[in-house]
């Protein structure tokens, strides 16, 4: 029990409740899908590593999650508590893919010539791009040859390129004449398609984008409703999800002490606050339980105590407590990042979220933090980290998720995602990281 960091163990592997539900959670940045359509159960007592390419969205995930991101779409579940639904951006997707389709029927693209026509025209575009290109790398070397036309052979050379230069500028005229034609036919065909359009279709396509018109509007109103219920939840779920990060982001005005002490106190005061109204409501009607309890609530002093005790206890674990009144910025990255996590542990969280926190570490340092973590773990924490570090994710986590172009494109236990991995892309990731 002694080296044990949490005080009580949650040793429950095999309680099969999720923590964490995620479902079709989709990520979006101003238009570039970084998730899409992530479905994962993140189960108490499991440690689960996940694994990826730069860019591939592992951060992004990790903090969706923890609502620091609001998804796009999807769902996150924290229990039984959904914390975050909405349809909302998929619906005006949607709505958006019936009036391109209906913009594209009536003004006549929509036809297989036309398509091809375009296929044709931007084709000819790439060419005539490249050959712009060359033309211009062309009228260099020519430049370049008139200076140096001392030199051997610059004489060949230069009525080479005058050739090459003569030919591309004719290449380049009927490239252009070809474009004009196939524009021309473009037009021609497009007068033909829409001479012929068919209305009933078209009444079809509008009663459509007016249908989903309205499915978008009430997945709207939904959406917004949720976003303001959210705000009150939010924080109440942030505190049960610690989060540490690859730069600790402690407070260096802050003492080691006050850093780990700040968030517990604030709201444990606020809880208490929020009781005292309560009880006190309760007691004005007759309540004489409300009453008694009213005299029970913990004074700020007492608030404030309990949590240095408890901050001092989890300093011991990770064997930092002489350095509880130093200021971060007289810490290693290594000290650094452990007081990161006892912050974290400090709120009681019900999981714990890890981003990378030893890639910002020097080599000789990250060992310590593993062992911090790894002691957490073996505590019977559930965790999700995303790490860099195969080994430590072999040896410690329970399942390990592989994410690429923000999607989970594997899901195994460690020994046998790299023992016996499936995915192309993870085999190719492996084969650079092991
Ligand atoms: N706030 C943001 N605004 C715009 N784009 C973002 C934002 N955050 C992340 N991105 C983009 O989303 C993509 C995924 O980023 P993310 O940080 O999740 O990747 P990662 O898998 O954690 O990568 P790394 O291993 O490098 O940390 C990247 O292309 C990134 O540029
Ligand atoms: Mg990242």
């Amino acid at each position: 029990m002694q080296d044990k960091i949490l005080k009580t163990s949650a040793e429950s592997a095999d309680n099969k409740e999720p923590i964490i539900t995620t479902r079709g959670l989709v990520k979006k940045f101003s238009g570039k899908t970084v998730l899409r359509g992530i479905d994962a159960d993140i189960y108490e007592g499991e440690k689960v590593a996940v694994i990826g390419p730069s860019g591939s969205g592992k951060s992004t995930f990790l903090r969706c999650l923890n609502l620091l991101e609001i998804p796009t779409a999807g769902k996150i579940a924290f229990g039984d508590e959904i914390i975050y639904e909405s349809d909302y951006y998929a619906q005006k997707d949607k709505l958006k893919e019936l009036k391109d389709h209906k913009r594209a029927y009536v003004s006549g693209t929509d036809d297989d010539e036309v398509r091809s026509l375009k296929a044709r025209e931007s084709e000819l575009k790439a060419q005539l791009k490249d050959l712009k290109k060359e033309l211009e790398a062309l009228k260099t070397h020519a430049k370049l040859l008139k200076a140096t036309s001392y030199r051997e052979g610059a004489a060949e050379d230069a009525e080479k390129t005058e050739k090459r230069i003569f030919e591309a500028v004719k290449e380049k005229d009927s490239i252009k004449a070809e474009i004009k034609s196939v524009k021309d036919g473009i037009k021609q065909r497009k007068t033909v398609v829409k001479s012929s359009l068919d209305d009933s279709k078209i009444a079809e396509m509008k009663a459509d984008i007016a249908a989903q018109r309205e499915v978008t509007a009430a997945a709207l109103s939904r959406h917004k409703k949720f976003i303001k219920k959210m705000d009150k939840t939010v924080d109440a779920h942030r505190r049960m999800t610690g989060m540490v990060f690859q730069h600790f982001n402690l407070f260096n005005n802050l003492s080691v002490i006050d850093n780990i002490t700040l968030a517990p106190v604030k709201t444990g005061i606020m809880e208490a606050k929020a009781q005292k109204k309560a009880l006190k409501a309760a007691a004005r009607k007759g309540d004489k339980d409300a009453e008694a309890r009213l005299l029970t609530l913990p004074h700020k002093l007492e608030i404030i105590e309990n949590a240095r005790k408890q901050a001092f206890e989890l300093l011991e674990r990770v064997g930092l407590k002489d350095k509880a009144y130093v200021y971060p910025a007289t810490l290693s990255g290594g000290q650094k990042q452990r007081i990161a996590i006892v912050r974290a542990l400090a709120m009681n969280p019900k999981i714990m979220l890890f981003d990378e926190p030893t890639s910002a570490l020097d080599p000789e340092m990250v060992g310590e933090v593993l062992q911090v973590i790894k002691k957490l773990a073996d505590d019977g924490m559930t965790m999700v980290i995303v790490t860099h570090e195969m080994g430590f994710a072999r040896e410690v986590a329970t399942r390990v998720l592989f994410i690429d172009e923000g999607q989970i494109k594997e899901d195994a236990p460690p020994k046998e995602l790299f023992g016996n991995p499936k995915n192309d892309r993870l085999k190719e990731f492996l084969s650079k990281v092991l």
